[in-house]
């Protein structure tokens, strides 16, 4: 292919060398109209993305529409429990189905003119239809377009433009692992709770990516935090699970790193103390019903894991979902949802929703100063003399498969690294990401 996404443009963009010491990324690849618009076709267009979770689209007639991409999408869930996904646009001319983000619905009519189409994607009725098409006309040609992928996972839902794809859960890879270590905290399910919270970075959507598993911004970017929740709790007199686990950002505990392959990573630390996690009430529980290795991982340990390319699930204080969506190359937007057990206590629910506002949300205490430290870097990457962005840190000590601990959890990462402060986890996220945006 021509232009700046051909194989050895691409390859020239990253200077993957790790036997000489060398990973870094061109700057541009932030900044190219070009690439983003490979980036739409060929990955958030051509691929598998995260649509939604399970407890979304709950019961039979439930939507939840999203986006592929530009492309508005919405899932349906079918009145035999079965789900299908559709272009979230009439037949007609074209105009946007569903207005709304949520909802239960047997049939889905037009606001425009006012054609209606079943739950299963069949076009039912066409307004005065006898005058503008003759008797006996086909209707089924103007059927909705359903996505010709869809599959879920653990109750993630994901989907695909293109048919063309990999199976869900070769996709997913390794990756796998880290969404059980979620899901199966809760015999009854997980749900997404209700409300949800939306904002726009000016910045390229993998900065966002990248900073969702950059450990080593933590004690920099998120020292006011640290320091509030510290001074917050010490005066306040928080307890148990209300407590918010400093230690980790301090850096006082185990942690690490994976490249866990096809571009999927994941940044780990040990909890301390386990009781500050709303989990905590369900140690005995998850200790009856799994090897202790699971259970280490699942409770012990909380996990920031990046599903390739932009779904963040984030295990720490509270449990989310964050999606990064990218609007423009210079915009993205992201989405964050609240994700908890069904079965928690009211005291568990609370000190997570309250640790997730804490932290996570925009109007929190530590969201606005990574907006504020991606839009610096966008702005950075302009500046075109200095070429690279430098991912090296941690060579050193990264070593091929798994370490002592994924062991434990079963799971055969590409790479291990001793501290989430390390940057070798980016490097099958950079492999994966080139091959398919130098795909034709
Ligand atoms: S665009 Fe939907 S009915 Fe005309
Ligand atoms: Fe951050």
């Amino acid at each position: 292919m021509d232009g700046m996404t051909g194989t050895d443009k691409m390859d020239a963009l990253i200077d993957d060398r790790p036997k000489d010491g060398v990973f870094r990324v061109d700057r541009n690849i932030y900044l190219d109209e070009e690439i983003f618009e490979a980036e739409m076709r060929n990955i958030f267009e051509g691929n598998w993305q995260f649509l939604c979770h399970e407890s979304q689209v709950k019961k039979p007639g439930d939507y939840f529409a999203t986006h592929l991409g530009r492309q508005p999408v919405y899932v349906h869930r079918q009145e035999d429990g079965s789900l299908k996904g559709f272009l979230n646009v009439c037949s007609h001319r074209g105009a946007k189905l569903t207005p709304l983000q949520q909802g239960n619905a047997k049939t889905l009519t037009c606001r425009f003119h006012g054609w209606t189409y079943k739950c299963d994607g069949a076009c039912i009725r066409i307004k005065d239809e006898a005058t503008g098409y003759g008797e006996g006309f086909d209707r089924s040609v103007y059927d909705l377009r359903e996505l010709p992928a869809l599959g879920s996972y653990k109750g993630f839902i994901f989907g695909s433009l293109s048919g063309d794809v990999d199976p869900l859960e070769d996709f997913l890879g390794e990756s796998r692992a880290f969404l059980a270590f979620v899901a199966d905290q809760s015999a009854a399910g997980l749900e997404v709770l209700p409300g949800s919270q939306k904002y726009v970075i000016g910045g390229n959507w993998k900065m966002s990516t990248e900073n969702a598993v950059d450990g080593y911004h933590t004690s920099t970017v998120h020292r006011v935090f640290a320091n509030t929740v510290s001074l917050r709790e010490a005066r306040e007199g928080y307890e148990g699970m209300m407590k918010t686990e400093v230690g980790r950002l301090a850096k006082k505990v185990r942690n690490g790193c994976y490249d866990l392959g096809r571009g999927h990573m994941v940044i780990w630390a040990e909890r301390d103390p386990v009781s500050t996690s709303p989990l905590s009430e369900a140690e005995d529980r998850l200790s009856r019903d799994y090897p202790e290795g699971r259970v280490n991982w699942m409770l012990r340990r909380g996990r920031n894991l990046i599903v390739y390319p932009s779904l963040m699930i984030n295990d720490f204080a509270a449990t989310q979902i964050r999606i990064f969506r990218p609007l423009s190359v210079n915009e993205t937007e992201v989405t964050i949802y609240c994700l908890a057990p069904s079965e928690e206590s009211r005291e568990a629910r609370y000190a997570r929703l309250r640790k997730f506002e804490d932290f996570f949300m925009a109007s929190g205490m530590a969201t606005s100063d990574d907006v504020t430290a991606l839009e610096a870097t966008h702005e950075g990457s302009r500046g075109r003399v200095a070429r690279w962005g430098e991912f090296h840190r941690g060579m050193g000590t990264m070593i091929a498969g798994p370490d002592d601990v994924a062991e434990e959890g079963g799971f055969m990462p590409e790479t291990s690294n001793t501290s989430w402060d390390h940057e070798t986890l980016y490097y099958s996220f950079y492999r994966q990401w080139r091959q398919q945006v130098a795909r034709a």
